[in-house]
């Protein structure tokens, strides 16, 4: 039920659900399907980005799923190639177009891009943005601390939400508590691992004591760490089971066990201070 689920408070004041559909790789005609499902399964938040060339697609299953915009949580992402101040905002409206909405709920900066030296005007671009009412709340993906610091210092503005590759094998402990301390909510992307960690014998054997799937018991952990989390599926049985989390709890042995699971090579995608493609 939408109405059960827990919600995270943004240091901005705003709110978010703390699970949502992610949709990386959902593409084409099984897109607004799958948003529709999510919706329809009580999911009130999606999150897309221009490179997944899926926001027309998004924004057609938000319109037909009937649910009140101010009832639900959209993200998008501005991509690498957009970072100059007014481009960015010319990107902003793009999006919103292929979405058919107004605002979105949360625009985040995809990546960091170090190299080429315009995050800062990204960021500006963002504050600008929020401003101006097209996005209600603003933060970044794949930031590393530094790169948050920099935020900081040269803007005296903080993300509300990083969200971050963070997974039983990856959980980037020493990040997550600079948000912490920070008052930055730690988002999670490729929760499940991009499927790896469904398999692994801790998860499975937790999964059959507690007479959840493994995907649950994953994204339980995630939500008892206090993290914003968007599994991605296309497959709308998979969508509802990832939503159905509200009865089962990990217990304090349980949760230790899977903080056992982090591996230092742990990182499926790619480095983000060195990740570099500009094309989109
Ligand atoms: P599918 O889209 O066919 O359901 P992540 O969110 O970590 O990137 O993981 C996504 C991967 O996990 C996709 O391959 C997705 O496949 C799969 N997946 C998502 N939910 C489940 C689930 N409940 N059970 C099994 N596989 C899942």
């Amino acid at each position: 039920m939408s109405s059960n689920q827990p919600y995270l408070t943004f240091y901005d004041g705003r709110r978010t659900p703390q699970l949502g559909l992610g949709t990386w790789q959902v593409t084409g005609d099984a897109t607004a399907p799958a948003v529709q499902a999510a919706i329809e399964a009580g999911y009130r938040a999606i999150d897309t980005a221009y490179i997944y060339y899926n926001e027309t697609e998004v924004g057609q299953g938000i319109a037909q799923s009937g649910v009140p915009r101010e009832d639900l949580f959209i993200t998008t992402k501005l991509w690498n190639n957009r970072h100059e101040l007014d481009s960015a905002k010319s990107a902003l409206q793009e999006s919103l177009d292929r979405l058919q909405l107004d605002y979105v709920d949360l625009y985040l900066i995809h990546w960091p891009v170090p190299k080429e030296k315009m995050y800062l005007q990204a960021w500006e671009a963002l504050i600008q943005m929020r401003d101006d009412g097209r996005a209600k709340s603003i933060g970044v993906c794949n930031f590393n601390a530094d790169h948050l610091q920099n935020l900081l210092d040269k803007t005296g503005v903080l993300p509300v939400v990083n969200q971050i590759e963070l997974h039983p094998y990856f959980q980037q402990t020493e990040l997550c508590a600079y948000h912490a301390d920070h008052g930055i909510l730690t988002e999670a992307w490729s929760p499940l691992g991009q499927g790896q960690v469904l398999t692994d014998p801790v998860i499975q054997e937790l999964a059959h004591q507690l007479q959840a799937s493994p995907a649950q018991v994953i994204l339980r952990w995630h939500i008892q760490m206090g993290h914003i989390v968007i599994p991605k599926s296309a497959n709308p049985d998979r969508i509802r089971e990832n939503f159905n989390l509200w009865n089962l709890h990990l217990d304090d042995a349980a949760m230790a066990r899977i903080a056992t699971l982090n591996k230092a090579d742990g990182r499926i995608g790619p480095e983000p201070e060195l990740f570099h493609v500009m094309k989109g």
